[in-house]
């Protein structure tokens, strides 16, 4: 050859070249939640090494892609207008420990089979969002914890301490984060490898209530199986193509509690030149932590994926009106969740008003319940509790709500295991207060067991049916 070509690699290093500085620039316009004030954050005691931990999540791979959360975002939108149902669900607090494959596939399955309920019951498309995958973060009351007059900082999730009450635990350590991003990782391979290797296939619909101990809720359950086999049989020998239902979508999310977290794992996707939070599909802001002018919402505002806020009974309808201004100023079908937790009691009184406030994006937002934590309480024995009683009829007030002001009940967040775990006060098996220590595991809030989920499932079925 006598003629060098040099126009191929040259031009190639100086697109590379440009793109990894428009890169920068774009990914510094992100950064100005830095000046704000960050609700919730643990103070890391070596700046150091925070910062080398900050550079190697950075240079990780995504856990998500930009268009898994755009097609989320188009499904979150079918729920807002009433043509599907969102049911988010998992853990309080995920645990480093937990995450193995038995407990992954027993929430996984309690998933599967509350979505079968509803929509087999309400002939409704779910669609299905993990609190998986990334939920190793929490909010406190106090910043620091008291046993026996010694003092240590609380506990705030896996990803930051450890649970043990003695003072290495407790100190935050940054590698910590390094730990969620590959436990997230194997969970959500788990994830992909449970929903779409032909474990959520439909046929397997009786499969999934194996393992379970008998109860009420699973022979309700079984009954319905039975039907939907039946039908299976019947579509089968008419020639029906199963595609649609061999495998299932199933996303994952976490609170975007975290910010030396979440930013590292905030990305410019290489196809649009948007930012997008890769560590989950959506995230969402705590009630601790939505204040109009603090970090986490101003980071939020400017990532392109599905995102919620939490409203408990003190929120307002301005405030409301300016979280979905900042949060969603060109009105994005299914960008942007509200997700209410306003407790049993309240949840009539409170919830009309807001709604009302918001006018017009009221009726453009999703609306979701969470009838966790607004109904949490310390039982006499000194658990973290909540009656199971209260979590239905919060669901109920919710539906009552939206059903007499037009409005859509878009979905349900709540916190529960695949186990068989005594954390919630009643349900079919009558869990009293005597019974909370036999198998009281989470290291957060109390969630709802296997059979309690099911129960709330057919609950919700009902409600929507209603709609
Ligand atoms: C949670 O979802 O675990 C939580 C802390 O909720 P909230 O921000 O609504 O209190
Ligand atoms: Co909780």
């Amino acid at each position: 050859m006598d003629r060098l070509d040099y126009s191929c690699p040259v031009s190639t290093s100086i697109d590379q070249l440009t793109a990894q500085s428009t890169q920068q620039t774009l990914l510094a316009a992100l950064d100005t939640w830095r000046d704000l004030p960050a609700a919730q954050q643990p103070t890391w005691p070596d700046a150091a090494a925070l910062e080398r931990v900050d550079r190697e999540l950075a240079g990780y791979p995504p856990l998500v892609f930009a268009g898994e959360c755009d097609e989320l975002k188009s499904n979150l939108a079918a729920a807002a207008r009433g043509e599907a149902f969102l049911l988010q669900g998992g853990d309080c607090a995920e645990t480093f420990a937990d995450a193995t494959a038995d407990r992954i596939r027993n929430k996984i399955k309690t998933m599967l089979q509350m979505a079968v309920v509803l929509t087999y019951g309400a002939s409704m498309p779910v669609v299905k969002v993990g609190r998986m995958a990334g939920q190793y973060a929490k909010p406190r009351s106090k910043p620091t914890e008291t046993r026996d007059g010694v003092e240590l900082p609380a506990y705030r999730g896996d990803m930051v301490n450890d649970y043990a009450f003695d003072e290495s635990s407790r100190r935050p350590d940054p590698q910590r984060l390094l730990r969620a991003y590959h436990t997230a990782s194997a969970t959500l391979n788990l994830i992909r490898a449970f929903t779409k290797g032909g474990f959520a296939d439909l046929r397997h619909v009786h499969e999934w209530n194996r393992g379970f101990v008998a109860n009420q809720a699973n022979a309700r359950y079984e009954a319905m199986a039975r039907d939907i086999d039946r039908a299976m049989r019947f579509m089968a020998a008419c020639g029906g193509d199963f595609d649609a239902l061999r495998t299932v979508d199933f996303y994952a999310s976490h609170e975007a509690l975290l910010l030396d977290y979440e930013r590292p794992l905030t990305r410019i996707d290489s196809r649009t030149g948007a930012p997008y939070n890769v560590s989950a599909h959506f995230v969402w802001i705590g009630e601790r932590t939505r204040q109009l002018d603090g970090a986490h919402v101003d980071l939020l505002s400017k990532v392109r994926n599905p995102i919620g806020v939490k409203l408990g009974p003190t929120t307002t309808a301005s405030q409301a009106l300016e979280l979905a201004e900042r949060l969603d100023p060109h009105r994005e079908p299914g960008r942007l969740t509200f997700i209410t937790r306003m407790g049993a009691s309240t949840v009539r009184d409170v919830l009309p008003g807001l709604i009302e406030g918001l006018g017009d994006v009221a009726s453009h937002v999703l609306w979701v319940c969470d009838p966790m934590h607004g109904n949490t309480f310390e039982a006499a024995s000194g658990y973290k509790t909540r009656r199971f009683e209260d979590v239905m009829d919060e669901v109920r007030g919710f539906f009552e709500v939206h059903n007499t002001l037009g409005t859509i009940p878009g979905g349900l967040h709540i916190e529960l295991t695949g186990d068989d775990v005594t954390e919630c006060l009643g349900g079919a098996e009558h869990i009293d207060e005597a019974h909370l220590s036999s198998r009281y595991e989470t290291l957060c809030d109390p969630r709802l067991n296997h059979q309690q989920a099911l129960e709330l499932a057919f609950l919700v079925a009902e409600g929507l049916t209603e709609r």
